[in-house]
């Protein structure tokens, strides 16, 4: 069965064809980030525009990267949401048209979802049951896969996301949207254990998270030190400040494993791609004897093959979408309760 998905619920347009779920034919991929880098964030109304302007030569580029035509679709794929209502409108009305021309059915899926099955395009024999540790712009959460349609929410964040916090950092430090590549590469220069920030909800029970007060913290001491004319280092600030992050979201990461019995974890979202939350993990996986799955940066940004991967699963179990589909900027995970 192959797929053509379409992802455009931020600033990135990207179509992919995808056979079988696993076998990525083509992943293309047109990022906006030089366009909204002036901004210093995304700015919805010229996303939707770039959008438009994208969104039939990336899917053509991406069906002739897969030495296919439009005809050879088994099925039509799309994000539905979450993500920004205008940017989101215009895969939605161009995967409909699509599946109403070629009669081909529609599947419409959610983002974050679609985050998670970027790992089962990356390893190919990974199978539910499994955690996901889900940390993108927009959300931070732990999810039990229990299968490819069985999701159970373990537990999220009460404020921002961790990415959010990652941006708003890197922009109080004067550094361009998106700032999360900025701070992974400024900590590997500096020393984690210089500033003592809060790791925040760290000790508790649970498994939510809060990351406002750590971002506020970090804040305040750049501030601080600046009305004090004292010298910051970057590279310092941006090592501990990622160690709190890291060491939260590794700490509770491994107590919902313990708690669950899960002896998979899959790494989602583009925080994924953070290079200290990568080696954290990593190392609390090798002493807990679980495997940890962590797709190619790529992959953990936003892209069309982990909708296509997502949209297959859903359409092996006839999860299928009417022509009438509505983008949905809010669009609720599919969790089982
Ligand atoms: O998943 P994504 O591409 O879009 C959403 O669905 O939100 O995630 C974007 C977020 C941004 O906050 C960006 O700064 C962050 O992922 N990010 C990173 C890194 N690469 C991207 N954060 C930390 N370290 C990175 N290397
Ligand atoms: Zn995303």
């Amino acid at each position: 069965m192959k797929i053509l998905a379409f992802e455009t619920s931020c600033d990135e347009t990207s179509c992919a064809v995808v056979e079988n779920g696993r076998t990525v034919l083509s992943d293309v991929i047109s990022s906006q980030v030089p366009i909204h880098k002036k901004f210093g964030g995304v700015v919805p109304e010229i996303a939707s525009r770039h959008h438009i302007e994208d969104v039939l030569p990336v899917a053509e580029a991406a069906l002739d990267q897969a030495g296919c035509t439009w005809k050879d679709m088994d099925a039509l794929a799309v994000t539905q949401g979450p993500g920004l209502v205008g940017a989101l409108l215009v895969g939605v009305a161009a995967a409909k048209s699509a599946a109403w021309a070629l009669e081909k059915p529609l599947v419409a899926v959610n983002h974050m979802e679609g985050h998670i099955f970027a790992n089962l395009v990356q390893y190919p024999d990974l199978e539910p049951p499994f955690l996901a540790l889900v940390v993108s712009g927009g959300h931070t959460m732990l999810v039990q896969v229990l299968g490819y349609n069985h999701f159970l929410l373990l537990g999220q964040t009460r404020d921002d996301a961790a990415g959010e916090a990652f941006d708003k950092i890197a922009r109080v430090m004067g550094y361009p949207y998106p700032g999360g590549p900025h701070i992974d590469k400024l900590a590997q220069e500096g020393d984690a254990e210089a500033v003592a920030f809060p790791h925040a909800m760290g000790g508790e029970h649970n498994f939510d998270f809060s990351f406002s007060g750590l971002k506020s913290a970090v804040i305040n001491y750049l501030h601080t030190a600046q009305m004090k004319g004292e010298a910051v280092s970057h590279e310092d600030t941006a090592a501990s400040f990622q160690k709190a992050v890291t060491d939260v979201l590794t700490e509770k990461t491994m107590a919902a494993a313990d708690k669950t019995g899960m002896k998979t974890i899959a790494l989602a979202g583009g925080v994924a791609a953070n290079t200290g939350l990568r080696k954290a993990l990593a190392e609390a996986c090798v002493e807990r004897g679980l495997r940890l799955c962590r797709p190619d940066p790529v992959l953990c940004t936003d892209n069309g093959a982990m909708i296509g991967c997502r949209a297959y699963y859903m359409a092996q179990e006839g999860k299928f979408a009417p022509l009438t589909l509505n983008a949905d900027p809010r669009l609720p995970f599919s969790f089982s309760r």
